[in-house]
């Protein structure tokens, strides 16, 4: 294994003196007291599934714990792109884990942040943002651009400390489907992974009728 990998997979104290550093500085950016721990970057990779083709963008990726998840289940490098505010979280993720791309700006203004993407198809996406810090309407949207740029078969992935589902019903209703996953008590504070996916077309209630109706 040679240095850089070597760098990438071993977390410890470097990471959390950053974080803790950015938590004091930027409290509702950074959202979190400390990394995730592996439990949670591993529900976070595994909801993520096994995308076989087109990109995966992590949001919020900090010092990485989640990136290093989805590289253990085997995704490739050149097909993680990351979107991070913090410029010095930024420079570490480059220097950790290139070949994968990072975008340094703000993963609320999708269309403006992944502008270079031209239209490249993504897959996934894996958020780690402290969603609750921001109104129900930031989060619509955000949720809104990423589908956007998805389509049907796309995913968003999400953490959350709290105990709903932190994109409110009122925002799913009709449009999203919800998977809620099981409480990751490992982690400190303890957390749970959600995934969202477009809600499929309710069935035509006529469709079933006229094919009775042809049969006769
Ligand atoms: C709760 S931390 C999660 C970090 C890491 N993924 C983890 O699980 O340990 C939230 C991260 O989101 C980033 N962030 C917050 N708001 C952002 C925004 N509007 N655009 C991009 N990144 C943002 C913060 O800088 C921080 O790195």
């Amino acid at each position: 294994m040679n240095d850089q990998n070597r760098n990438a997979r071993r977390p410890g104290l470097r990471d959390s003196a950053h974080f803790l550093k950015s938590l004091l500085s930027t409290p509702h950016l950074t959202g979190a007291v400390a990394p995730s721990g592996r439990a949670l970057a591993r529900a976070m990779a595994a909801a993520a599934g096994p995308p076989e083709h087109g990109l995966v963008v992590e949001l919020g990726p900090g010092t990485g714990p989640v990136t290093r998840a989805l590289f253990d289940r085997g995704l490739d490098p050149r097909r993680l792109m990351m979107v991070e505010y913090n410029p010095q979280f930024c420079s570490l993720l480059e220097e950790r884990f290139a070949p994968a791309r990072v975008v340094q700006g703000d993963a609320y203004d999708l269309p403006r942040t992944l502008a270079g993407l031209a239209g490249e198809r993504v897959s996934a996406f894996v958020s780690s943002l402290p969603l609750l810090t921001r109104p129900p309407g930031d989060r619509d949207k955000l949720l809104g651009d990423a589908f956007a740029l998805m389509g049907e078969g796309g995913v968003f992935v999400q953490f959350t400390y709290g105990l709903v589902s932190p994109i409110p019903r009122a925002i799913l209703e009709g449009r999203y489907s919800a998977h809620r996953g099981r409480p990751i008590l490992a982690n400190l504070p303890p957390a749970r992974v959600w995934t969202y996916r477009l809600e499929a077309p309710a069935p035509d209630p006529a469709a079933p009728r006229r094919r009775r109706e042809d049969r006769l």
